[in-house]
């Protein structure tokens, strides 16, 4: 049984429990960081503190612990977890509070962390690739926030899901934002493009892993605004998640991405992607 930390206690998953009235539960007033680890070795670690600290400030809700702390708190986590690879998911919420929507000058956050079985592309999706679908992006505008808010994501991705698809892929305005719970990269001219960031995507840390990779191979990825037209004629469509790593898409809509089959280019960057994961896995635990 796995072991979770919730409000400065680690005990049993089936022993943690929240108020009804936390307005996490009421509001959807939270947010949250899925993060990897393999072999036990947690994966950007810093990049997600920084992203949480990004979501934490745009909704005003202090940080309850510095860097060093949370890197403490999730140790034992990850150690007591019962496989070496987990998804670490934490989740901050504003805490118990009477139903008000405005935020209460007091409030205590309920913290909690928990380790999930880590679902990586299995070989199959790296050689042969997924399907998705477009639909419009009718989220809100704060989707650079990481909130537990996602109803919108919710009922996006489901669309896929009613059609056996992978992902939902959004358009908002006509051009390309991200997937519902990925970012995009699409290749033009053999070159991958992905649009730059913005309030209206969230900044993914395995989005920066590839820009990255780009520079180390001498592929530079643009950040530039990706046409629906263009997402539609690309040679190679990308999603990029923590979970999903880098996954190609090779039918959007029912019809084929390039050939049918993960591109060229795709593998170059995939290749380069596990290599760095090895890497990983190889060095020192945090
Ligand atoms: C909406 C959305 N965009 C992009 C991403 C990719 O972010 P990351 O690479 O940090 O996992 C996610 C991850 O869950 C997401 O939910």
């Amino acid at each position: 049984m796995s072991t979770v930390f919730l409000n400065g206690e680690y005990m049993p998953l089936e022993s943690a429990r929240v108020p009804v009235l936390d307005r996490g539960f009421i509001f959807g007033d939270a947010v949250y960081e899925v993060i990897p680890v393999y072999n036990r070795r947690i994966f950007r670690l810093d990049d997600h503190l920084r992203r949480l600290q990004h979501s934490l400030d745009a909704i005003r809700l202090a940080n309850p612990y510095t860097e060093a702390r949370w890197r403490e708190l999730i140790a034992p986590v990850i150690a007591r977890a019962e496989t070496d690879d987990q998804g670490i998911y934490l989740q901050i919420t504003r805490g118990p509070a009477p139903r008000d929507q405005a935020i209460p000058a007091h409030c205590t956050p309920t913290v909690f962390i928990m380790a999930m079985p880590l679902t990586a592309p299995s070989p199959d999706t790296i050689a042969h690739g997924v399907s998705a679908i477009t639909a419009v992006d009718d989220r809100w505008q704060h989707c650079d926030i990481k909130t537990t808010s996602l109803l919108a994501n919710v009922l996006l991705r489901q669309r896929s899901a009613d059609a056996g698809c992978t992902e939902t892929i959004l358009l908002r305005d006509g051009f390309l934002t991200e997937g519902t719970a990925s970012n995009v990269f699409v290749v033009v001219d053999g070159q991958p493009v992905t649009p730059p960031k913005s309030h209206l995507i969230l900044p993914g840390v395995t989005y920066d892993v590839v820009l990255e990779i780009g520079g180390q191979l001498g592929v530079p990825c643009l950040q530039r605004p990706v046409s629906e037209a263009e997402l539609h004629g690309a040679e190679e469509i990308w999603l990029t998640s923590s979970t999903k790593e880098i996954t190609a898409v090779v039918h959007l809509d029912g019809r084929s991405v390039g050939p049918g089959e993960p591109g060229p280019v795709y593998r170059t960057f995939q290749g380069a992607y596990q290599r760095y994961k090895e890497a990983v896995m190889r060095g020192p635990r945090t």
